[in-house]
């Protein structure tokens, strides 16, 4: 079975602390949408890696780390990756990249970027690494796939595809882009990339023949999907659990645990709706005490209450089997805490919630109150350790969605974590 750990409402939630703990009891780890606009950092021995592209198994010399077939990938991020790893005295013969994943090409940055500028004032807020252009280019099939990039004919497929693009950008009034630079400098990533392209289909079938503990660490979230989230404000994939069989070429029954992330409070970075949002000192707040700072453009997020309508449909968009709650510390220095328990849309009460804009742009939170002021809660082991207010703010969240908790984050380090069953 391949269990999965995901996101539940913008990305950033954490999911690096519990997709740590988890791969080390993992022999394969797998990364299976999205592309570098994601990030994890961990820290090993004293010394900060931040991932966008690299499983975090990797860490784990015993583990297979996979980038499958649904990623997109920016080679020269992922050599950076490697290079980094190897330095630090890491072997990165454990990595396994699917052929059948996109490249991202400079055109495709180049785009992305060209074409945020030009939404004005609607800007999405993208990462500007050329996601949603790599993947348009694979749906449109004139993508680049890993095995092209390291096969004979690669010269020839990009050529095709920077001429078609230089139309783009000239009629953007941008200037050609150098094809045989461009060629050469992939080229010199193929050499590098070549001894780790392989067929990770076959590769992750046959660790689920020997039962073998595989990871699915997900990237963005729930309501970043491309289908599921708020859309046009959204990444180009599909994040959620219906991503993975997509994204890595398993069968539904090969998913056993689905474990959404969550911080004890929201976040958002980029454009879009927010219902739960404080733009106020509490916001404030919480990004100064949750150090809310994206980890792959800096910029510093929009943090608000924890909405529990939204969760509820992240729990049904996924089949979520468990939650991983970080940031309970956070949280727990207000104190006052609010809770998300409906929405207030015209004279209507829901607990249904909707990725619909207008419907997001006019309803009202509606809240319930807790008390704050939990202490300092880092070194507790279990839930029935954490002082009342803590555990009924925990409860109210399990009872209102119906699925358990199993991961409480209590402070920064890898070991303030409860784990539970
Ligand atoms: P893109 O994925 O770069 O195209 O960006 C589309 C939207 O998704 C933007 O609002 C980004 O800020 C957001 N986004 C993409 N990746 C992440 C992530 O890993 N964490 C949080 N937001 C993300």
């Amino acid at each position: 079975m391949i269990n999965v750990v995901l996101g539940t409402f913008f990305g950033d939630e954490g999911k690096g602390k519990v997709i740590d703990y988890l791969s080390q009891q993992s022999t394969m780890s797998i990364r299976c949408t999205g592309g570098n606009n994601a990030g994890h950092t961990i820290k090993v021995n004293g010394k900060k890696f931040a991932f966008h592209l690299i499983p975090s198994g990797i860490l784990n010399s015993n583990a297979k780390a996979v980038i499958a077939n649904g990623v997109v990938i920016n080679p020269k991020v992922l050599v950076q990756e490697i290079t980094e790893l190897k330095e630090a005295g890491f072997s990165v013969d454990n990595l396994y990249i699917s052929d059948k994943a996109h490249v991202i090409m400079p055109y495709h940055i180049l785009l992305d970027k060209i074409l945020e500028e030009r939404r004005g004032l609607e800007k999405l807020g993208t990462t500007a690494c050329g996601i949603g252009p790599a993947y348009c280019d694979k749906y449109e099939r004139s993508g680049i796939r890993m095995e092209d990039l390291i096969g004979k004919h690669f010269s020839e497929i990009a050529s095709r595809n920077i001429e078609n693009k230089n139309v783009i950008l000239e009629a953007f009034g941008h200037e050609k882009l150098d094809a045989g630079a461009i060629i050469q400098e992939y080229s010199e990533y193929a050499n590098i990339l070549k001894p780790y392209v392989t067929d990770t289909v076959s590769l992750i079938h046959e660790a689920l023949e020997k039962n073998e503990k595989i990871l699915c660490e997900g990237a963005q979230a729930t309501l970043l999907d491309i289908d599921h989230g708020t859309y046009p404000f959204v990444t180009s994939s599909n994040p959620t659990t219906g991503g993975i069989c997509a994204g890595t070429g398993v069968g539904a029954k090969d998913i056993g645990q689905v474990i959404g992330v969550l911080k004890a409070y929201s976040s958002r970075v980029g454009a879009g709706p927010y219902p739960t949002e404080q733009d106020n000192e509490i916001g404030d707040k919480l990004r100064e005490l949750g150090h809310e700072y994206g980890s792959t453009t800096g910029r510093p997020r929009r943090c608000g209450w924890l909405d529990l309508v939204a969760l509820k449909y992240a729990v049904r968009i996924n089949g979520l089997t468990g939650l991983a709650i970080n940031h309970l510390d956070t949280i727990g220095k207000l104190g006052r805490i609010k809770l998300c328990t409906a929405y207030q849309h015209g004279s209507e009460i829901t607990t249904n919630y909707s990725t619909n804009l207008e419907f997001l742009k006019d309803c009202l939170p509606v809240y319930e109150e807790f008390e704050g002021n939990f202490g300092d809660i880092s070194g507790m082991r279990q839930i029935m350790e954490l002082p009342i207010q803590a555990q009924r703010y925990l409860k109210r969240i399990e009872e209102f969605v119906g699925v358990p908790i199993r991961f409480v984050g209590t402070g920064p380090e890898r070991e303030n974590m409860i784990v539970r069953g």
